[in-house]
């Protein structure tokens, strides 16, 4: 399975500490923020990696990264998005890179404190269609701001729901995706949302649809530190307190 890391976005929700750099490189704890996801793509037993950016400050995830053997990599690889097209846009930057592979898909700035191992192994297993890992989130005002799933009487995903103004469930989508080859056919045929950007739940969406989408609800501290200065504190002082990636 290889891993694909997304590392682009103008981080405007953090601006100004993102005029200066990009948010994947600013601290969490005593690490800029994208070693996390590295650390846990890596200790879920993939590491064959191909980090996507974008904007300016692409060049200093060459500097911090290098080849990648520093942290375990085999394989360090990297594209460029040359405008904020949607994590989907990004996502299809890794076409080349995945070939005929499955793929785990981490946002680089979602921060978990428990290993994905589990949720990687299951995926292996299954034959094939999508797997999402999913977080309980009890704020109702949170969820509004993130993908929220719709489950039918059974327990099973109907759909999901970007930035609903009523969430129809307590979970939320987090920002770590695992899908077969077949998302790269998914991908085209996508249209802009209204922010003008390709949308990874559309891509979701097209496999609940077509009933090739599990899900893995992740136990322990689940965070976006990109959300806003408050989550990215709160991200902060979760990691410095509990550490993160724990197997
Ligand atoms: C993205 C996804 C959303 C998901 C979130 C997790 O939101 O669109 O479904 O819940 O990541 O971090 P964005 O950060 O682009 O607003």
């Amino acid at each position: 399975m290889k891993g694909v890391l997304l590392a682009g976005g103008t981080g405007s929700r953090l601006f100004p500490l993102t005029r200066i750099t990009n948010k994947h490189l600013l601290p969490i704890g005593d690490r800029p923020m994208i070693s996390y996801g590295i650390e846990a793509l890596v200790q879920a037993g993939i590491t064959e990696i191909m980090v996507v950016t974008g904007g300016t400050h692409a060049g200093e995830f060459l500097r911090l990264l290098s080849n990648g053997r520093e942290h375990g990599l085999d394989l360090l690889v990297y594209g460029y998005q040359d405008r904020p097209g949607g994590i989907a846009e990004a996502l299809g930057l890794a076409e080349h890179f995945v070939g005929r592979d499955s793929v785990c898909v981490m946002l680089a700035d979602n921060i978990v404190e428990r290993s994905i191992r589990p949720s990687v192994e299951r995926f292996a297993e299954q034959s094939s269609g999508a797997r999402l890992l999913l977080a309980e989130i009890s704020d109702p005002a949170h969820l509004r701001h993130l993908g929220v799933p719709e489950f039918d009487g059974e327990g099973r995903l109907t759909r999901i729901v970007e930035k609903p103004i009523d969430p129809p469930s307590t979970y939320c989508v987090t920002g770590i995706y695992l899908y077969d080859s077949s998302v790269f056919e998914v991908i085209p045929t996508l249209e802009p949302s209204g922010r003008g950007e390709l949308e990874i739940t559309d891509v979701n969406n097209h496999f609940v649809s077509a009933g090739q989408m599990e899900y893995d609800v992740i136990g322990g501290f689940w965070g976006d530190a990109g959300e806003s200065i408050d989550a990215y504190y709160e991200v902060n002082d979760q990691v410095r307190r509990s550490g993160a990636n724990h197997p």
